[in-house]
C-alpha cells in the first residue's frame, strides 16, 4: 500500500520524509488555511520534499472553475494531482481534466456509487472518507471494500486512496481491504512504526552487550 502524509504542515512533511517511505501528499482547503504562507508557495515546497502525487484542492463549485483552478494547481509541478469535490460539477470536471491529461483526485467520497462514476470520469484516485462515516455510526471501511472490489471486478484503472485515517487500525483494515493508498496524519504515520515491545528489546539487547563488554574487559585485567 502506498502511504500518503494528510497535511499541509512542511515541518511535519520534511521530518517523515526521512524515513524514505513516503510516497505522497494530500492537502486540502483546511489543511492548507492552518499553515503560514501562500498556499502555491507551501504546494511547490511540499512537491520539492516528496516525489510523488500531491494533491490540491479546487475550491470553485462550477465546473469551469474548477477546471481553471485544476490547470493552475497543475502547472505548479507535474507531481500536483488535482482534487475536486464528489458534486455533478466535480464530475464534469474530473472528465475534462483527466482528458486533458491531468491527475485528478475525487474527493468526499461517502457511497460505493459516487466512486464508481468518479472512476467512469476517469479519477486516478477516489478518497473515500473513512473517519467521517465511522463519526455517523456508518461503517468507512465496508465502503473501502466495496469501491476495492468494484474497480478489480471492472479492471478500473483508478486507485482507492482511503482518506480520513485517524489511527493505525484504520490503516491496517485499509491495506487489509487492499485499498492502493492510505492517508494519514503525520502522528498516525509515526504509530504505525512505534511498538513498545521494539523499544523494550531494544533497551535489552543493548543492556546485555554492555554487561557482556564489561565482563570481558574484568577478565583480561
Ligand atoms: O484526507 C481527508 C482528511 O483530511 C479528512 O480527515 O479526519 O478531517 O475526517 P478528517
Amino acid at each position: 500500500m502506498k502511504i500518503f502524509l494528510d497535511t499541509a504542515s512542511l515541518k511535519e512533511i520534511r521530518e517523515a520524509a526521512t524515513l524514505g517511505v513516503v510516497d505522497g501528499v494530500t492537502t486540502n482547503p483546511s489543511l492548507l488555511a492552518k499553515e503560514q504562507g501562500e498556499p502555491e508557495e507551501i504546494l511547490r515546497e511540499i512537491c520539492d520534499l516528496v516525489d510523488g502525487p500531491i494533491s490540491a484542492e479546487v475550491v470553485a463549485t462550477d465546473a469551469a472553475g474548477m477546471i481553471r483552478e485544476g490547470k493552475h494547481w497543475a502547472s505548479l509541478h507535474e507531481n500536483i494531482t488535482v482534487k475536486v469535490p464528489c458534486t455533478v460539477a466535480g464530475i464534469q470536471a474530473t472528465k475534462a481534466l483527466s482528458g486533458a491529461g491531468h491527475k485528478v483526485n475525487v474527493t468526499l467520497i461517502f457511497s460505493p456509487t459516487q466512486a464508481l462514476i468518479a472512476a467512469k470520469a476517469g479519477a486516478t484516485f477516489v478518497s473515500p472518507f473513512v473517519g467521517r462515516l465511522d463519526d455517523i455510526a456508518t461503517p468507512g471501511m465496508e465502503m473501502v471494500a466495496d469501491i476495492v472490489r468494484i474497480f478489480a471486478n471492472y479492471d478500473y484503472p483508478t486507485e482507492v486512496l482511503a482518506a480520513s485515517l485517524r489511527h493505525p487500525m484504520h490503516v491496517l483494515e485499509a491495506a487489509r481491504m487492499g485499498a492502493h493508498v492510505g492517508t494519514m496524519p503525520v502522528a498516525v504515520f509515526h504509530q504505525l512504526l512505534k511498538h513498545p515491545l521494539t523499544d523494550l528489546g531494544l533497551e535489552r539487547f543493548l543492556a546485555d552487550w554492555e554487561k557482556a563488554k564489561k565482563e570481558l574487559g574484568a577478565k583480561a585485567r
